[in-house]
This record gives C-alpha cells, sequence and structure tokens, in this order.
C-alpha cells in the first residue's frame, strides 16, 4: 500500500494506492484563494499547505479505509514546482517516514504526470511515447519498458497550460483560466478565426509565445465592442489552435518513434477537445480521467510503484528543487 502526497502548486494532494495500481482514495484541496491575485501566490500556497496537509493525509487514509500502520511505503514530490510549497508535503512525508519507519520514495512531479495512466483502470504499461501538458511545462518524451523517461522536445516558450490560462484573462475569464475557457469555447466556432500552431517550428519542439501575442494584438484590432460580441469564437479558435499545436507534435512524435502506443497527461489533458482530438489518431491513445490529468497524489504514487525507496538514512536530508532544476545529487 502507498500514501502518496503532493504540494506542488497550488493543491493539497494525499491519495492511497495499492501495490497493483489500483486508487483506493485520491483526495485534492483546491486552495482557491489565488483566484483575486490572477495566478498563485507561493507564500500563501505555502501557507494553505500547512494547514491542510495533515487533515489531507488523514482524509485518504480514511477514505481508503487504512491506518498509517498498513502503509508500506510513501511517495512524495520533491520537485519541480514551488520550493516553499513543495517542502510542506516533504517535510509531512519526511516525518512520517522516520518516525513510523516507512520507506521514502522522492518523486519527480513531471514523471507522475507521465505515468498517471498506468494506474488501474487504463493500467497502460510502458513503453509509449507521452505528452505532457500542465501549467508549468510542456513536453513529448519516450518512455522505456521501466517507466525512464527520454525527453523527445518541450517548449520553447510558455507551456500549454500557461498558454490557456494567458489567454483567458485576455478574454476575461478568471484564473484558472482552462475550464472557464472550454466552457465559452463550447459556444462559439473553432474556425471562426485563424491563429498560429508554430508550425514553422522544426521537429518535436513546440512554441505558444506568438499564439498568445496573436489573441492580443486580434483583441485590439477588433475593439472592444467587436472583440465582446466574439468572445466565444475567439475563445473557440484559440483553444483550437493549443489543441492543433500540441496533436501536429504528437503525430510526429508518433511517426519519428514509430509507436503506435501513446500516453497524455497534465492539466491541459482535461480539456474535452483535446482528449477528442488525440483519442482520434491512428495509435492506442490513453488519456486518464481528468482528475488525474490535474495534480494528484496518486500519480505520485503511481511513479514510487517502479522506483526504489531511499535508504532510511538518507531521509532526514531530502531537499526539494524548484521549477526548472534538476533533482540534487545524491550526497556521497
Ligand atoms: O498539471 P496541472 O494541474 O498543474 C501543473 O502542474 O501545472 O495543470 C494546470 C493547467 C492550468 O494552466 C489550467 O488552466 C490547465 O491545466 N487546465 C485546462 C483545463 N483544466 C485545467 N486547460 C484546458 N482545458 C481544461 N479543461
Ligand atoms: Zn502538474
Amino acid at each position: 500500500m502507498i500514501l502518496g502526497i503532493e504540494t506542488s502548486c497550488d493543491d493539497t494532494c494525499a491519495a492511497v494506492v495499492d501495490d497493483d495500481g489500483r486508487i483506493l482514495s485520491n483526495v485534492i484541496s483546491s486552495q482557491g484563494i489565488h483566484d483575486a491575485y490572477g495566478g498563485v501566490v507561493p507564500e500563501l500556497a505555502a501557507r494553505a499547505h500547512v494547514e491542510r496537509c495533515d487533515l489531507v493525509v488523514a482524509d485518504a487514509l480514511r477514505t481508503a479505509g487504512i491506518v498509517l500502520d498498513d502503509v508500506d511505503r510513501i511517495a512524495v514530490t520533491q520537485g519541480p514546482g514551488l520550493v516553499g510549497a513543495l517542502l510542506v508535503g516533504l517535510q509531512t512525508a519526511k516525518a512520517l517516514a522516520v518516525v513510523r519507519g516507512i520507506p521514502l520514495v522522492p518523486v519527480d512531479h513531471l514523471e507522475g504526470h507521465v505515468l498517471a495512466c498506468t494506474l488501474a483502470p487504463l493500467s497502460f504499461d510502458p513503453p509509449f511515447v507521452a505528452l505532457v501538458a500542465s501549467g508549468g511545462h510542456t513536453f513529448l518524451a519516450r518512455v522505456d519498458d521501466d517507466g525512464r523517461i527520454q525527453e523527445l522536445g518541450g517548449t520553447l516558450d510558455d507551456a500549454a497550460g500557461e498558454a490557456v490560462d494567458k489567454g483567458a484573462r485576455l478574454l476575461g475569464l478568471p484564473y484558472p483560466g482552462g475550464p472557464a475557457l472550454e466552457r465559452l469555447a463550447g459556444d462559439g466556432d473553432p474556425t471562426a478565426f485563424a491563429f498560429p500552431t508554430a508550425k514553422g517550428v522544426k521537429g518535436l519542439d513546440l512554441s505558444f509565445a506568438g499564439l498568445k501575442t496573436s489573441l492580443l494584438y486580434r483583441i485590439r484590432d477588433m475593439g472592444e465592442a467587436e472583440a465582446e460580441r466574439h468572445r466565444a469564437d475567439l475563445a473557440a479558435s484559440y483553444l483550437h489552435a493549443v489543441v492543433e499545436t500540441l496533436a501536429i507534435r504528437v503525430e510526429r512524435a508518433l511517426e519519428a518513434t514509430g509507436t503506435d502506443r501513446l500516453a497524455v497527461g497534465g492539466g491541459v489533458a482535461a480539456n474535452g477537445p483535446l482528449r477528442e482530438r488525440l483519442r482520434a489518431l491512428p495509435a492506442s491513445v490513453a488519456i486518464p480521467e481528468r482528475a488525474l490529468c490535474t495534480d494528484n497524489a496518486a500519480m505520485i504514487a503511481a511513479v514510487a510503484l517502479r522506483r526504489p525507496a531511499l535508504a532510511a538514512g538518507d531521509v532526514p536530508g531530502l531537499e526539494a528543487y524548484g521549477t526548472g532544476q534538476r533533482p540534487p545529487a545524491p550526497v556521497a
């Protein structure tokens, strides 16, 4: 039985997953305190994690119908993310591990998004090509039989989720923009406006900066009243361009690697049009249910099924690593 803990951004998450990858509980406490600021405030996120983390862990154990003594391993997000936020989950996990003598597995958040599809009922095991499109990261990777990840290409500027959130903001929608943009787009025509899909970017890298600028200029050129009238069409066309930018690279990646297995993860994979577009590809495509695409601790536990635990002596010194940083080398 694995207890997963995830606090890399603004969701306080704990989950229990059994050794066959079945989810016994998956508790996600969304902080909902950042909306007024138009983005996550790191200090506030860390404080809210402090208030909630123990309660969320207790809730995950209770919902799963187990107690700490039943936990064989604890999996915790080590990075990347907001360091102050990460430290809350990490300290909680370290304290439980040391006091109760439970082995601890430090997990990379992005590997969590990649391997979310290995959980039941999908149980979609590597090898496959993976697309991760989240708020902080967007990349394509080849994942081998052991779940080892080799990046094939990534975004040269914004992550897909950032593009979604910035576009939503330009259209006057609240943070986080994804779900609101999807709802507004539902009333619009995705072919009403042509937005760029960075087709010119060769290979498997992606770019979203031009798309965002293009929406900004389009709204400015139309004028406020006209843009307001076409809001749903703008949302649908913009979202369509985000989906195409991702789908074009996925098609290239499947072709370049000669693979016909695709796994998709990250918050943007909760998007209906993207799910539909990728599911229609001539490949075996696994996209987890929406709650496993956005941040959660079950996916962190999923990684721990394939990774060794730390030696007990290394647990107290375990450090978090921030966005854009690599895991620190183990202390010799
Ligand atoms: O993976 P995630 O929950 O957190 C990070 O690790 O970043 O991804 C969050 C991102 C946000 O940018 C959010 O707007 C986007 O995922 N998102 C969506 C949808 N739901 C969440 N984007 C498009 N459509 C959605 N339904
Ligand atoms: Zn994430």
